[in-house]
C-alpha cells in the first residue's frame, strides 16, 4: 500500500465509514449505504485502515469497478484473499492451504488457469443449453407458487418461496437428489453468512482460530459429499453437470479433488442464496409498491425489467476484492503493486452518474447497465439461469396474486460478502 501517497494526499476514509465496511451488522440495517454514498461523493477511491484488516482501496464508482475488472492481467483474483478477510484469518488460512484462500473455484483463479476452467461448464450456462430446463424450471415453480397459496393469505417469502425455489433448481442441473437438499441449504448458509447468528455454526463471537477451523469442516463437508457423487458419476455418467465436472479433464487428466470440490462448491453455492436474495427483494419492492405491482401485473412484458431491477435493487453480492499486479494509476490515484482493492458492487449500482433516482426501485429502468453480475472475465456464469428462474417465477406467480403487502419488518441477514433479506413477511390476496 503507497503509504506516501497517503500521507500527503488524504486518500484515507474516515475511520467510521471505515468500520462500516468490514461489519455485518451495517449491512443489515442499510448504513452501508450512507457510507457508500459518502464515499462516491467526497472519496471514490479511498483507502480503508479498518481495525484487524489490512488497508484496502474502496472502489464505490461504476466506471472504476469495471475498468478494474475488465483488467483481468493488472487486477488478480488469486494473489490475495478473493473475499474480504481479517487479518488473523487469512494467516490461518495461508498456514493451512499454502495460499491465501480455502478453497480454488472458479472465482480464486486467474489465467491461464481460469479460462481453462471456466470453459469446461460455460456452454451448460447458455441460453441455448438452459432452453432444454425452461420446461422443469417451470414446474418447479408452479409447485412452488401452489405451496404459497396453500398457506392461505400470509406467508414468509423467504422461508415459504425464495430459499427453497432456486435451490431446488441448482441441485436438479447439478444432479443432487432432492433429499440431500436442507444439508446443501445449511452448508451454503454457513459459507456465505458466518457473521450471522442465526445461521453460524457457532454463535458465540470466535477466534481467528475457531473461525477458519469452522470455514475448513464446511469445506470438508462440501468435499465428503461431492467425492462420492463424481465417484458415481465417472461410473454411471448422467445428463447432469456433476457429470460434466467429474469428468472434466484438464491438461488430459481429471481435476485435481481439491479444485472439482470447489467447482462444485461455487456451482451449488453461488447458485441460490444469490438469486433468492434478488427474488425476496422484488417483491419486497412490490409489496411496498401496489401501483408498480399493478403495472407489471397488467404488462407481463415487464417482468425480465423487474428481474434485472430486483438484481440491481438488491445486489446480493456486495463485493469481490482483487490486487494489483504491478503499480498503476486509476481515478488520478496511484495504485501500487500489490494493493488490495474492494469492489464495491452495491455502490456501484446506486452511482448517481449511472442510474436516475438510483434509490428508486423502477422495474421499467432502462438501460439498466449493472454490476452486480460483476463484470469482465468472471462476470457470473450463472446469470442467465438466475434470470430464467427469477422471470419463471414471477410469470407463474404474479398473475395468481390480486394485492400483496408486507406484515411486519424485513429482516436482512447480517453479512459483509453476500446478503439480502432472510425475513419477508407478507400478506397476500389471491385472484
Ligand atoms: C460469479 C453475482 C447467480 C455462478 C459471480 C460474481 C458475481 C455474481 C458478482 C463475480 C463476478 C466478477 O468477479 O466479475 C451473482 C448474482 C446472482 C448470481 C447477483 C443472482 C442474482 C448465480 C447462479 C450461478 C452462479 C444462479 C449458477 C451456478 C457463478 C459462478 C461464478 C459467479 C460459477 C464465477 C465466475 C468466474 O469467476 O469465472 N456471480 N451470481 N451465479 N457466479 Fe454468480
Amino acid at each position: 500500500m503507497d503509504t506516501t501517497a497517503t500521507s500527503s494526499g488524504n486518500l484515507d476514509v474516515p475511520a467510521d465509514i471505515a468500520a462500516t465496511l468490514v461489519d455485518p451488522t451495517a449491512y443489515a440495517d442499510h448504513r452501508i449505504h450512507d457510507s457508500y454514498r459518502w464515499l462516491r461523493a467526497n472519496n471514490p477511491l479511498g483507502i480503508a485502515r479498518p481495525e484487524g484488516f489490512d488497508p484496502f482501496w474502496v472502489v464505490t464508482k461504476h466506471a472504476h469497478i469495471q475498468a478494474i475488472s475488465r483488467q483481468n492481467e493488472l487486477f488478480h483474483n488469486a494473489d490475495r484473499p478473493t473475499t474480504l478477510t481479517n487479518r488473523a484469518v487469512e494467516e490461518r488460512v495461508r498456514k493451512i492451504t499454502g495460499g491465501p484462500n480455502l478453497v480454488r473455484s472458479l472465482v480464486q483463479m486467474d489465467a491461464p488457469d481460469h479460462p481453462k476452467y471456466r470453459a469446461l461448464t460455460q456452454g451448460w450456462f447458455m441460453p441455448a443449453n438452459l432452453g432444454k430446463f425452461e420446461g422443469r424450471v417451470r414446474e418447479i415453480a408452479r409447485a412452488t407458487v401452489q405451496r404459497m397459496l396453500d398457506k392461505g393469505g400470509a406467508c414468509d417469502f423467504v422461508e415459504d418461496v425464495a430459499l427453497g425455489y432456486p435451490l431446488h433448481v441448482i441441485m436438479e442441473i447439478l444432479g443432487v437428489p432432492e433429499k440431500d437438499e436442507p444439508r446443501m441449504l445449511k452448508l451454503t448458509q454457513e459459507l456465505f453468512g458466518p457473521q450471522d447468528p442465526d445461521t453460524a455454526r457457532i454463535r458465540e463471537k470466535l477466534t481467528a482460530e475457531q473461525f477458519s477451523g469452522m470455514m475448513q469442516a464446511v469445506v470438508a463437508d462440501f468435499g465428503a459429499y461431492f467425492r462420492a457423487i463424481t465417484e458415481d458419476r465417472r461410473r454411471n455418467p448422467r445428463e447432469d453437470l456433476a457429470t460434466v465436472i467429474a469428468n472434466a479433464r484438464i491438461g488430459g487428466d481429471y481435476m485435481p479433488d481439491h479444485d472439482a470440490t470447489s467447482y462444485y462448491m461455487i456451482v451449488a453455492t453461488a447458485g441460490h442464496d444469490t438469486t433468492s436474495s434478488s427474488t425476496a427483494g422484488a417483491i419486497w419492492a412490490l409489496a411496498e409498491d401496489p401501483a408498480q405491482f399493478e403495472q407489471v401485473k397488467a404488462n407481463p412484458e415487464l417482468i425480465p425489467g423487474l428481474v434485472d431491477e430486483a438484481i440491481r435493487w438488491m445486489t446480493p453480492v456486495k463485493h469481490f476484492m482483487r490486487s494489483a499486479t504491478a503499480d498503476t494509476e486509476l481515478g488520478g490515484r496511484k495504485i501500487a503493486k500489490g494493493d488490495w482493492l474492494m469492489l464495491c458492487y452495491a455502490s456501484g449500482n446506486r452511482d448517481e452518474d449511472v442510474f436516475e433516482e438510483p434509490y428508486q426501485f423502477r422495474c421499467d429502468r432502462k438501460p439498466n447497465r449493472h454490476v452486480a453480475f460483476g463484470y469482465g472475465a468472471h462476470l457470473c456464469l450463472g446469470q442467465y439461469l438466475a434470470k430464467l428462474e427469477m422471470r419463471i417465477l414471477f410469470e407463474e406467480l404474479l398473475p395468481r396474486l390480486k394485492s400483496i403487502a408486507l406484515d411486519g419488518e424485513v429482516k436482512m441477514t447480517q453479512a459483509y460478502f453476500v446478503n439480502g433479506p432472510k425475513k419477508l413477511p407478507i400478506l397476500f390476496e389471491v385472484n
